[in-house]
């Protein structure tokens, strides 16, 4: 078997390509706020895409740069302030914070209108009833590369390994809305690799290097490798080891150039829509 290679890089800039057509008929142009506390460099370049991302789909800029040592209180004011403002239509603080902050207070204190992130804890419920509103972005960046592959989904045995709440959970979530059977694995799980091989679609969000073998994947399954974790001589690589798993598998998303694309298209397609919602009410 020789697995279909997903290409998120493709994939993502045709939806960029969609959501510009669309901003360029708006009555306004969609501002998203991405903060970013500190100088972290792994999120200081994620920062620098996302702007970059926005503006060629022709947002208004909007990111701005706290210092490390702003106070949580400062930073719930800025938000205030934000929700406020009539002219901004997302909001996204950037994690991880310094560890003086309080993500779930940041998370807690943005207007769910705005939560383009779908971390608050109103979209994360919409979610589990399966009313979804605002949906994180990498999970719903997945749902997108799985159905521009052609993969089914509807009775289909998914197994999702980890339990983030900004990825496992809501792609377990998502999945469950979409038919398949899903199985949330983690690092409690007995016997991971029976598990997986179990899987039609395996997704791997655990952070692990190449952690997910060849003889992990069944025949035929579509491998979803949510992971980017750089090695000792600065290579990218994901949580599947790809070499070993391709020929088993049959679609594989690549370490760059599959998820990772996937999630700031997401976020700009979930601007839009936050900016749509709210200036149409
Ligand atoms: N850090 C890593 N991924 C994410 C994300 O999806 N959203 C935010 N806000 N921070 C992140």
């Amino acid at each position: 078997m020789t697995a279909q290679v997903i290409d998120g890089k493709a994939i993502a800039a045709a939806l960029r390509a969609r959501l510009a057509a669309e901003v360029a008929l708006l009555p306004f142009r969609p501002r998203l706020v991405v903060i970013l506390v500190g100088d972290d460099p792994a999120s200081s370049v994620y920062v620098r895409n996302k702007r970059k991302a926005a503006a060629e789909v022709g947002f208004a800029d909007g990111t701005e740069r706290l210092a490390a040592d702003t106070s949580e209180a400062t930073l719930l004011a800025r938000i205030a302030a934000l929700n406020a403002d009539p002219e901004v239509d997302g909001i996204l603080v950037q994690l991880p914070l310094p560890a003086h902050i309080r993500a779930e207070a940041v998370t807690a204190a943005i207007d769910p209108a705005k939560d383009v992130d779908g971390f608050h804890p109103l979209n994360a419920g919409h979610l589990a009833i399966g009313r979804p509103t605002l949906v994180p972005c990498t999970p719903k960046g997945v749902m997108t590369l799985l159905a521009a592959a052609g993969v089914p989904l509807a009775g289909a045995r998914a197994v999702v390994l980890g339990r983030s709440t900004i990825v496992g959970r809501p792609m377990a979530a998502l999945l469950t809305l979409a038919d398949a059977t899903v199985t949330l694995a983690h690092s409690r799980t007995r016997d991971l690799a029976a598990e997986c091989r179990r899987a039609d679609i395996l997704v791997a969000a655990v952070g692990r290097p190449g952690m997910v073998r060849g003889d992990w994947v069944a025949p035929g399954a579509a491998v979803i490798d949510v992971g980017i974790n750089r090695t000792a001589d600065r290579t990218l690589v994901g949580d599947v080891a790809y070499a070993e798993a391709a020929p088993h598998a049959g679609w594989i998303t690549p370490v760059p150039g599959g998820v990772g694309p996937m999630t700031i298209a997401t976020l700009l397609e979930n601007t839009v829509a936050a900016a749509t919602a709210r200036r149409r009410t």
